[in-house]
């Protein structure tokens, strides 16, 4: 198409240019020249309006184009999906960037990205070119989340979600959770004493407790299985290729999903008829005075449980193994959840207490850095974009690698050590994004390490632990977590 226009343009400057050439060169009387020169003067800008955006394409298109970013992209349509995904995707990107930089190209689910994995890049992508990279899932997940969840959204939309979002997730209104938080913990973790657990299982379970919580408040009692039950349909076609066939996992996925909107849609029509306050996520949705439909509610809902659950519970479950394998660290940490209930009369944690915590936030800092589950975030380029000598095509997809920048060491000196003191000096900007990083990292950061604590101060305090047979590998589930999920036997102190 543009080479059409090129030439078009081309055409029209080579017809012009010789006619004038033409009558100029004749021998005409210097009035009509000058007449001519009138006229020409007159009518050339006239003339060449219309041309103007056929000329500017064709300097454009003569202008150098920098050069895609190297990489390969793999089979048609299916691209490096399977490289991707049938190992571990953290050996994909690490050759990757061995071989190619900081930035390659590739292609997956349907897509061909840029990958970046360096603070300056993830910070050019993230925030100051927030604007020209959007938020972009594959297909698969848009779909699967709901197409007007946070996650996708932009504009004046997505401030407003990510308000009323805030609203529920900030400490002020969640404080008032601890003791459910402290009681769903203790309860999970007395169903779990001496038999043989799988972490992750178990933590999902805790988690995903404490989201319902958050979301649907009182009302969680009576949906919660049926909750549970379909979400875990759901959550088997997270990376699984969108083809709608009746037998794929794609499609039970999406029948799950209607199954988890008919819930919603009941709690939400049964709280229009009662006037009560709830202090919840779901509230906070539903008062919005400009009005969300119930179609945009229901896909924040499920994008929250998405966002909230399996997140915190692989990240617990690291902690979990990473204290194990750290006799010291574990140490510390009892020793200073014990100390926050010394001289206590009544044993319940309070806000104030979740503040006396460093060592065991260190442990949850470096848990997040050595584990970063989230290894990478998507972002699609709305025009061309010229980073670091290379062009990413408007139209890509634009990841960038939180894992390799936290894995990189000259950032993290020996940085597959777990060492929860390399926290005590604050990382450099744009050097630790566990919590993604610009206009939508996660607000759901604070309740995150809320409910961690919450859940190592027991754990800790009231138990020991040891963990059955090999705990080497790593799978995804969607997110890294250890092998087999981490089986444990959990015993009373
Ligand atoms: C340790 C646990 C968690 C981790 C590591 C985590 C990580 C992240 C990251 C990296 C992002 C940014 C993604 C991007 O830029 O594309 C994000 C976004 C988000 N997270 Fe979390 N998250 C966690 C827990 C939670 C919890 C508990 C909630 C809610 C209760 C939550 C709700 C959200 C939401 C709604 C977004 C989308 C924000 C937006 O698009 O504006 N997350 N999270």
């Amino acid at each position: 198409m543009s080479k059409h226009k090129n030439e078009l343009a081309l055409c029209a400057i080579l017809f012009l240019t010789p006619t004038y050439t033409t009558l100029h060169l004749s021998t005409p009387s210097t009035t009509n020249v000058m007449a001519f020169h009138f006229i020409f003067c007159l009518f050339a800008p006239i003339l060449f309006v219309p041309l103007f955006p056929y000329l500017r394409n064709l300097f454009k298109s003569n202008r150098r184009r920098p050069p895609l970013p190297p990489g390969t992209l793999g089979w048609p349509y299916i691209g490096e999906t399977f490289h991707l995904y049938s190992k571990n995707p953290n050996i994909f990107f690490a050759s990757k960037q061995q071989r190619y930089g900081s930035i390659f190209k590739t292609h997956i689910l349907g897509c061909p990205c840029v990958m970046i994995s360096s603070p300056e890049a993830a910070k050019f992508v993230l925030l100051t070119k927030s604007h020209v990279f959007h938020p972009a899932f594959p297909a698969s997940k848009e779909r699967m989340l709901g197409k007007q969840a946070i996650f996708f959204s932009r504009g004046q939309y997505h401030a407003k979600l990510r308000k009323l979002v805030l609203r529920a997730f900030m400490p002020h209104a969640f404080k008032s959770y601890i003791p459910n938080f402290e009681s769903i913990a203790q309860h999970f973790l007395h169903s779990s004493e001496g038999i043989l657990v799988t972490t992750f299982h178990e933590m999902k379970t805790y988690t995903f407790n404490v989201a319902l919580l958050s979301i649907f408040g009182k009302d969680r009692v009576v949906y919660s299985e049926d909750l549970k039950r379909w979400y875990y349909v759901l959550e088997k076609g997270y990376n699984s290729m969108p083809i709608d066939l009746p037998g794929t996992l794609f499609n039970k996925s999406m029948k799950a999903r209607k199954e988890i909107a008919r819930i919603v849609e009941k709690i939400m029509s049964t709280r229009r008829k009662m006037k009560a306050d709830w202090n919840d996520l779901l509230e906070s949705f539903m008062s919005d005075e400009e009005g969300l439909t119930d179609e945009q509610i229901t896909d924040n809902i499920i994008g929250v449980i998405f966002a909230a659950r399996d997140t915190t519970a692989s990240v617990l479950t690291w902690i979990i193994k990473y204290l194990e394998e750290n006799p010291g660290v574990l140490q510390a940490v009892t020793e200073e959840q014990e100390a926050i209930m010394r001289g206590k009369e009544e044993q319940k944690l309070s806000w104030e207490d979740t503040k006396k915590m460093p060592i065991t936030s260190r442990v949850i800092q470096e848990t997040l850095r050595v584990a970063s589950i989230l290894s990478f975030t998507f972002r699609e380029a709305i025009e061309d974009v010229e980073y670091d000598g290379y062009l990413i095509p408007k139209g890509w997809k634009v990841l960038p690698l939180f894992r390799n920048i936290h894995h990189s060491p000259d950032i993290f000196p020996d940085p597959e050590k777990f060492d929860p003191s390399r926290f005590e000096v604050a990382p450099k900007p744009n050097t630790f994004m566990p919590f993604g990083n610009g206009t939508h990292s996660c607000p759901g950061n604070e309740l995150a390490k809320l409910e961690m604590m919450v859940l190592l101060h027991h754990l800790t305090t009231k138990y020991r632990w040891h963990v059955v047979g090999s705990n080497s590998g790593i799978q995804y589930d969607p997110f890294a977590v250890p092998q087999n999920g981490l089986p444990i036997r959990l015993f009373r102190k």
